[in-house]
C-alpha cells in the first residue's frame, strides 16, 4: 500500500530502490519522465513478492536502459540479437572466437553488438589497430575497465585505488634496463620450487600434469621474485618456509582464477581472456605466465623436429660458455635474449593460443578513422574491443595454414627473426599481438618472456 502519491509505474524511470526492511517495505525513488518530477513512493509488501516485484523492476530498467534500435549514421552496423538487453551475451560467453567470426562475416571488420547490456564496438582489422592502441585516454581508456571489474567483482570501491598508479609502481621493476637481476631472482625461485618440491617428495621424482607443472612452479617462482623471499641470504629452512609460503598463495589464486571468469561473464557484458589484467592487481598477472610455459612445452614435446632445433640452438650457446649448466649460478641476459628458435618456437605457440580481448572504455564521443580511409563514430559509454587473436594471429591471408604450429614460422632463412608479415598487400605493423600494444602493452613482457624461457 503505497503512503505517498500514487505511482504510475509503466511510465516511471527509477532512479533508486532502496529497501528498509528487506521483506516487507520498498522505497521507490522515481523520476517521471513527462512531468520532470521526483516522486518517492513507499509500498508496504507482502513477504516474497517483495523478490520478485524487485526482479521485474530491475529488468524492466535493464532493457530501458539498453534500447538501442539502429546505428546513427556514420556508427558501424549495429547488431542487438533477439534477446532484449542480453543482445549475444549467451553466444558471446559460450564461444567469442566463432561469434566473432560470424559477426565479421555478416558485418566486415568492424560492427556494434549487444552483450549483456553493453555495447560493443568490434574492430577486427589488424592495419586499423595503430589508432586504437595510441589513443590517448581521455578518448579511449583501458584503466577505467580495471576498476568496473573490481566493482562488479568484488563490490570492492577501494577509495585509493588508481591502476595508474599502480602501474606506475610496477613500472620501474618491470622495465628496468637491466632484467637480469629479476632473470636472477627468477633462476634462484625457480630452483627453489622445483628442486626442493622434488627432494620433499623423496625420491627426487615427483609426477604432474604439464599444465599444473607450469602454473605452479612459474606463478610461485614468480611470487617470490617480485614480492620477495622469507630471508637474505637463504638458508635451508627460509627456502622452506618460501616453497610452504608460495605453494599457499598458489592455492588461493587457482581457487580465485577459477572462480573469476564465471563471475566476469555472470556479471559483465564482456567475458574477459584469462589473466588480463582488468583489476585483478599485479600479482595476478603473472598468472599468464604458466598457461603461456604450458603450451610451449606442449607445442615442443609434439614437435621434435622443433624441440631439436631448441636443443640444437642451446647446446650451441652453451658451448660458447665457460660453465656447465649445472655450475651456472643463473642463465645469463644475453644468453637468453640471443635464442632466435626459441624466439619463434615462443612467438608462434603464443599466436595460436593467446586470444587477449583488448578493450577501451569510449570516454567521449569520438571519430574512428580505419586504415582503408574510412570513419566511423564510437558513442560515449560503450566499449571498444579489438581481437588479434582472429586478425592477424589466425587470418589465412597473413598465415598460410594458420592452424597448424611451424616453429620456424618466425624465422627468416638466415636465422634472423621475421618481422615481415602482408594483408591486403600492405605490410602490418601488428603481425601478432599476445602483449597487446601501445600505451597499455604488457609491461611485463620482457620480464615473462625471460621466466618462460628459463
Ligand atoms: C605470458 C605472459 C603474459 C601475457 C601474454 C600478457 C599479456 C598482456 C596483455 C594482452 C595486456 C593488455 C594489453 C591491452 O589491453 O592493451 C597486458 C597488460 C599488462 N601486463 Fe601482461 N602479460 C603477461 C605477463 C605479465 C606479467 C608477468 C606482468 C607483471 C608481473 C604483466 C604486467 C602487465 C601490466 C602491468 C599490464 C597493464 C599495462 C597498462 O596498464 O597499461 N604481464 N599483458
Amino acid at each position: 500500500m503505497a503512503e505517498t502519491k500514487k505511482v504510475k509505474w509503466k511510465c516511471m524511470i527509477p532512479l533508486e530502490i532502496c529497501t528498509q526492511n528487506w521483506h516487507t517495505i520498498l522505497l521507490v525513488k522515481a523520476h517521471h519522465p513527462l512531468e520532470s518530477t521526483i516522486m518517492v513512493g513507499r509500498y508496504s509488501l507482502p513477504s516474497g513478492c517483495f523478490r520478485i516485484a524487485h526482479l521485474l523492476f530491475s529488468l524492466r530498467v535493464l532493457v530501458l536502459m539498453s534500447v538501442r534500435v539502429a546505428a546513427r549514421p556514420g556508427e558501424p552496423p549495429l547488431d542487438v540479437g533477439s534477446i532484449p538487453w542480453l543482445g549475444h551475451a549467451l553466444e558471446f560467453g559460450k564461444d567469442a572466437a566463432s561469434f566473432l567470426t560470424r559477426m565479421k562475416e555478416k558485418h566486415g571488420d568492424i560492427f556494434t553488438v549487444l552483450v549483456g547490456g553493453r555495447y560493443v564496438t568490434v574492430l577486427l582489422d589488424p592495419h586499423s589497430y595503430d589508432t586504437v592502441v595510441w589513443e590517448p585516454r581521455t578518448k579511449l581508456d583501458f584503466h577505467a575497465y580495471a576498476v568496473f571489474l573490481m566493482e562488479r567483482i568484488f563490490d570492492l570501491q577501494l577509495p585509493h585505488y588508481s591502476p595508474s598508479d599502480e602501474k606506475a609502481k610496477m613500472k620501474p621493476t618491470l622495465l628496468h634496463k637491466d632484467l637480469q637481476a629479476l632473470t636472477e631472482a627468477m633462476y634462484t625461485n625457480l630452483r627453489t620450487v622445483l628442486l626442493g618440491d622434488a627432494t620433499e617428495a623423496g625420491s627426487g621424482w615427483h609426477e604432474m600434469g604439464l599444465l599444473d607443472f607450469s602454473y605452479n612452479f612459474l606463478l610461485r617462482a614468480g611470487y617470490l621474485t617480485l614480492y620477495g623471499v622469507e630471508a637474505l641470504p637463504r638458508t635451508r629452512e627460509s627456502r622452506a618456509q618460501d616453497r610452504t609460503h608460495s605453494a599457499d598463495v598458489f592455492h588461493t589464486f587457482r581457487q580465485l582464477d577459477l572462480l573469476l571468469p564465471k563471475l566476469a561473464r555472470g556479471s559483465l557484458s564482456v567475458g574477459k581472456h584469462r589473466g588480463d589484467p582488468g583489476g585483478r592487481g599485479s600479482f595476478s598477472l603473472q598468472g599468464n605466465m604458466g598457461p603461456a610455459a604450458f603450451w610451449l612445452l606442449l607445442f615442443l614435446l609434439k614437435n621434435p623436429e622443433a624441440l631439436a632445433a631448441v636443443r640444437g640452438e642451446l647446446e650451441q650457446l652453451l658451448s660458447r660458455t665457460e660453465q656447465t649448466v649445472s655450475q651456472m649460478t643463473t642463465l645469463p641476459q644475453k644468453l637468453l635474449d640471443s635464442m632466435p628458435v626459441l624466439d619463434s618456437v615462443l612467438s608462434e605457440s603464443l599466436r595460436l593460443t593467446a586470444a587477449p580481448f583488448i578493450t577501451r572504455e569510449v570516454m567521449v564521443d569520438l571519430a574512428m578513422p580505419m586504415a582503408d580511409g574510412r570513419e566511423f563514430s564510437l558513442r560515449r559509454g560503450d566499449r571498444l574491443l579489438l581481437f588479434p587473436f582472429l586478425s592477424p594471429q589466425k587470418d589465412p591471408e597473413i598465415y598460410t595454414d594458420p592452424e597448424v604450429f611451424k616453429y620456424n614460422r618466425f624465422l627468416n632463412s638466415d636465422g634472423s627473426e621475421k618481422k615481415d608479415f602482408y594483408k591486403d598487400g600492405k605490410r602490418l605493423k601488428h603481425y601478432s599481438m599476445p602483449w597487446g600494444a601501445g600505451h597499455n602493452q604488457c609491461l611485463g613482457k620482457a620480464y615473462a618472456i625471460s621466466s618462460i624461457k628459463q
